[in-house]
């Protein structure tokens, strides 16, 4: 154990839970620990959090608790919600099931770099998942630091960026594959959600790269100094668009996390990216994951 300040517990105490670093910018293996125990424990659970908004995301293995203490332990950072197009366990309202069994539909909605569900006007706090059953080898998922990202780029395009909105739409990525009568009412439920290309961490005042694949366009790019002619918004603004969404694909801001049987990640995803591997055909993989109601950025 060691002695440690903690602005989040507020007061000198000694760590229970031991947390390893796994690269440069994000990510934390930690020992020692019951996820179980921490749901149940206010002073565990404020530690916890505190190695989460430190590490932006969290891993533990060999976690054989029940579906009940998943939700428990999800359920202390924030309400959970129910997914619009995945299903949740029908005992476990918001425990989203991402099942890719031999005969579930071929979707491909993991496989690209995203921030779950900014396509809602406050997208989700965070997610605690669970690997219930997986491949061997393979369906790794990798996270990305977003607060690296937006201070790694160019000064020239911070300036471009800085006050620019853009448009997240769950028609474009989950209505993709669906019929045009279906993608409408899900459009109608869920109208697109707009919000800042850097936002800021609510908790640690950091600048955040926020755009990713359910980003479509940027809404007012339009202004004098952008667009001469019509023309010049059409490559200048998807371009950038392009350029800024790409920035989750460099090495350098990521963390990959080989799952086993009952691990877990914790993560915040006001802050990073995700991507699940589909490498494992026709390997079956199971994960369920309780995803928390987030803020609205700014
Ligand atoms: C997700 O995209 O939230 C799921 C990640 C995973 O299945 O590894």
């Amino acid at each position: 154990m060691t002695l440690t300040q903690t602005a989040d517990l507020g007061e000198t105490h000694r760590r229970r839970i031991r947390a390893e670093r796994l690269t440069a910018h994000l990510g934390a293996e930690l020992f020692d620990v019951d996820l179980a125990a921490v749901a149940a424990d206010d002073t565990l659970f404020a530690e916890l959090r505190g190695l989460l908004i430190e590490h932006k995301v969290l891993f533990v293995r060999d976690q054989r608790i029940s579906r009940g203490d998943h939700v428990a332990l999800a359920r202390r950072f924030g309400d959970l919600e129910p997914h619009p197009v995945l299903v949740s366990d029908p005992d476990h309202p918001g425990l989203v099931r991402i099942y890719k069994d031999l005969d579930s539909p071929p979707e491909h909605f993991e496989n690209a770099f995203h921030c779950d569900a900014t396509w809602r006007n406050r997208p989700p706090f965070g997610s605690v998942l669970r690997c219930v059953d997986g491949p061997a080898v393979g369906g790794d998922t990798i996270w990305v630091d977003m607060v690296a990202a937006y201070a790694a780029l160019p000064s020239d395009v911070k300036v471009r960026i800085d006050g620019l909105r853009a448009r997240h739409s769950i028609e474009a990525s989950f209505g993709a594959g669906m019929s045009a009568e279906r993608r409408a009412e899900l459009h109608e439920t869920f109208p697109d959600a707009e919000h800042p290309v850097v936002r800021t961490h609510p908790e640690t005042g950091e600048k955040i790269l926020f755009v990713n694949s359910f980003a479509t366009h940027l809404t007012n790019f339009h202004t004098p100094e952008n667009v001469r002619f019509g023309y010049d918004y059409a490559p200048g603004a998807a371009e950038l668009l392009q350029y800024l969404i790409r920035q989750a694909s460099v090495p350098e801001f990521q963390v990959r996390w080989r799952w086993t049987p009952d691990s877990f990640a914790i993560w915040d995803n006001r802050c990073t990216q995700h991507y699940a591997v589909q490498d494992y055909w026709p390997a079956v993989r199971r994960m369920e994951r309780a995803g928390i109601v987030g803020d609205r950025p700014y």
